[in-house]
């Protein structure tokens, strides 16, 4: 963004805030990349430019960002310990209260601390691409600035509470609708600002002055109880955004203040802000950081199946050149529409104009010849889950690509040394795991062979990135950190229903805790045949680790492979849409223990927790023991971004660590008893 030149240029005492006095009109220009958040510095500048302009008597002062965005929040590396003075609160009643009136000049992310300044000017004016938001909820927070007290009082109850509660951004348009903005501009923000100051209108009153007009917020209280799932901070930001109806601003705002300081020291949002701040370190890997990726324009993706086209679908999104190579030119084109069936919906659901479709659609190839592959950058395969059929794919890849192109697989358990092996450029072949669908789901394991080179590591870390996901360096094991864990998982709960749990039961006892779908439900929706051919393979290696219980085994072969099997039946019956719980499920079940002599036994719904909690947390510190996983927090990214546990509970380790390991040792205990011989403890379980 530029700023005007100064005929006037006092600096204010902090270097982040810069004041420039023009014709009587101020402009603060707020400097702190790389988000502009409201630290320290950033409130002491602000309190002090204040003083400044009114010194000077301007006649209006407006507030501008350097770089990228406005005030895109606050700074949370401060939330863990009490906030220094001047307190936000403090900084924004004066410049609400300021004679000289403030005019916010907007532009990228207005988010949570950004738009309770807004909210203390006197106008708000911003850029059509702007976006504006109370995202504190999704760091287990409500804002803590006034934001769920002045928001009401100008664009009202409901779509203030709302927005406090789901943490969603509007749009520039959708919340000048809303009454939020004096001015949307297209253009230059300096030339608009000059504009509005041109013709500046009567200044309002102070919007802690207004009142609130109380509306029904019933509906919006259900939805906001669903979706949270467990979540506490959404429900508190509406109920808090509430008070704006029945009490004053003042009195409004210091429980809206005490409530956000309480919330800082909360389990939740420790959870939240840790996953957060690893989100961030655990895709950078410090390792890697000496080595400037290459840059990838051509990506070759082989096998147009579902994963395949969702890897396309992803990188055409974030503008690679993509060619799609399958078995035969038929197939080729079963997958290109496969491709064209995402962006279509992309197009449909109004996530993209129809002039991004067009450039994705024009960025696609497809065909079965290998050497359409000479120039690119990467290759990604995503063939059947067969180890001959992977290594001939890698060996076509290698024998056209460029020795510096990276060539990765895609595989769900298998391990990419093995298929990479004894060929020409060992340093380029790794594995990049994506999760089901490909073109939404954020995770992606980044799984390095005995000899994949640093380069490549840095490269694919990058082009992850770059497709908005988040990477995450995995060791080579059975099923790499995510679906290892998820195979203890099932082995617990399968245990479990061996003993007398019925599977509902086991997936309510889950839903519970706050995962998306139990493990039986997953099962069902994911396919139950990858995962039977896997333990078909362990069985064949000798590699399963203790008891084996095959009901799962018998509903393959009975057909009942899931939700999208021909039969339309897996753990559940789909054949009616909504899966329901099946009888003859339960008497499969019935008859499988009375062949096995087990059953009988009953298990509440917290032992059925705990004892699959047990399960997780040895087998994620074995990995942790094995140097799998680079810390617990990749852990924990991993399980909360691929198998949706809760983020509010901060993932398997953080909420190990909360439950107390006492009584994770009882619960391990427990599990060792029920099935002897089949769990390896950790070292936290051994002793
Ligand atoms: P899919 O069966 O939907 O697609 C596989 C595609 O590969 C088919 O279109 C097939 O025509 C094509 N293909 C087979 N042999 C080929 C060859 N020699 N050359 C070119 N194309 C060939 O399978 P899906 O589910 O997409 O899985 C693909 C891979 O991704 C597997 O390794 C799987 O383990 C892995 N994966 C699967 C996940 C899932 O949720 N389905 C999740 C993560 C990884």
């Amino acid at each position: 963004m530029t700023t005007p030149s100064a005929t006037l240029h006092a600096s204010t005492e902090t270097k982040v805030v810069d004041v420039a006095i023009n014709n009587g009109h101020a402009l603060l220009t707020i400097d702190n990349p790389p988000v502009n958040p409201l630290s320290i510095s950033v409130r002491k500048g602000l309190m002090e430019a204040v003083r400044q302009v009114n010194e000077a008597g301007c006649e209006t002062a407006a507030i501008v960002c350097a770089g990228r965005t406005f005030v895109a929040g606050g700074d949370i590396s401060e939330f863990a310990g009490p906030p220094p003075l001047p307190h936000l609160p403090d900084v924004l009643d004066a410049i609400e209260a300021s004679a000289t009136p403030f005019i916010a000049v907007m532009h990228g992310t207005v988010l949570g601390g950004g738009l309770e300044l807004a909210l203390a000017c006197a106008w708000r004016i911003a850029d059509a691409k702007t976006k504006f938001g109370l995202p504190e909820v999704n760091l287990g927070l409500i804002p803590g600035a006034g934001g769920t007290q002045r928001l009401p009082r100008l664009i009202g109850l409901e779509r203030a509470a709302r927005m406090a509660a789901n943490g969603k951004p509007v749009n520039a348009r959708t919340f000048e609708e809303f009454g939020g903005l004096d001015l949307v501009f297209d253009g230059d923000p300096m030339q608009s600002l000059a504009g509005f100051r041109a013709a500046l209108p009567a200044r309002p009153v102070n919007t802690s002055e207004r009142t609130v007009e109380n509306a029904d917020l019933t509906a919006l209280k259900a939805e906001i109880a669903k979706g949270a799932k467990g979540a506490d901070a959404p429900m508190i930001a509406l109920e808090t955004t509430a008070l704006a109806a029945s009490l004053p601003f003042t009195e409004g705002s210091k429980i809206e203040r005490q409530t956000h300081l309480d919330l800082r020291t909360s389990a939740q949002s420790r959870a939240l802000r840790r996953l957060f701040f690893a989100s961030r370190s655990v895709t950078r890997p410090d390792r890697l950081k000496a080595f400037e990726p290459a840059t990838i324009n051509h990506v070759v993706i082989v096998g147009g199946g579902l994963m395949g086209a969702g890897i396309a679908a992803a990188s055409l999104a974030a503008g690679h050149r993509v060619t799609l190579l399958e078995r035969d030119v038929q197939s080729a084109e079963a997958g290109r529409a496969r491709v064209e069936a995402i962006i279509a919906g992309d197009l449909a659901s109004g996530r993209i104009t129809e002039d991004k479709a067009k450039a994705r659609r024009a960025n696609l190839a497809a065909g079965a010849n290998y050497a359409a592959a000479f120039d690119a950058d990467i290759a990604i395969e995503a063939v059947f889950e067969d180890p001959e059929i992977k290594r001939a794919v890698f060996g076509q890849l290698a024998a056209v690509m460029s020795p510096e192109a990276l060539i990765a697989t895609n595989t769900s358990y298998l391990d990419p040394n093995l298929i990479s092996e004894g060929m020409p450029g060992p340093g380029r072949f790794l594995g990049l795991h994506f999760f089901s669908p490909a073109n939404i789901m954020k995770l992606v394991e980044v799984v390095g062979t005995s000899a994949t080179a640093d380069q490549s590591m840095a490269t694919a870390f990058a082009f992850a990135r770059g497709l908005g996901k988040i990477p995450v360096e995995t060791g080579v094991c059975d099923g790499f950190i995510g679906n290892r864990i998820l195979s203890a998982y099932r082995r617990q709960a399968d245990y479990m229903v061996a003993d007398g749990a019925s599977p509902y039961e086991v997936d309510k006892a889950m839903r519970g805790l706050g995962m998306p779908l139990g493990p039986y439900e997953l099962q069902d929706r994911t396919g139950l045949q990858i995962s039977w051919a896997n333990r078909k393979r362990q069985l064949a290696a000798g590699s399963w680790p203790g008891r084996y219980v095959d009901i799962a085994d018998r509903l393959c072969e009975m057909g009942r492979q899931g939700r999208g099997s021909p039969m339309k039946k897996g753990w559940y019956d789909h054949s009616s849409g909504a899966g329901q719980p099946d009888p003859e499920i339960e008497a499969m079940v019935a008859a499988w223990r009375a062949e096995h002599a087990t059953g009988g036994q009953s298990f509440s719904t917290d032992e059925i927790v705990m004892r699959i909690m047990a399960a997780i947390v040895n087998e994620a510190n074995l990995i942790l023991e094995e140097g799998i996983a680079t810390s617990d927090t990749a852990i924990d990214i991993v399980w909360t971004e691929g198998y949706g546990f809760p983020k509010h509970l901060g993932g398997p380790m953080f909420w190990a660590e909360e439950t107390g390991i006492e009584r994770m040792r009882e619960a391990f205990a427990a599990i060792e008893a029920q099935s002897p011989g089949s769990w390896k403890a950790a070292k936290i379980f051994q002793g």
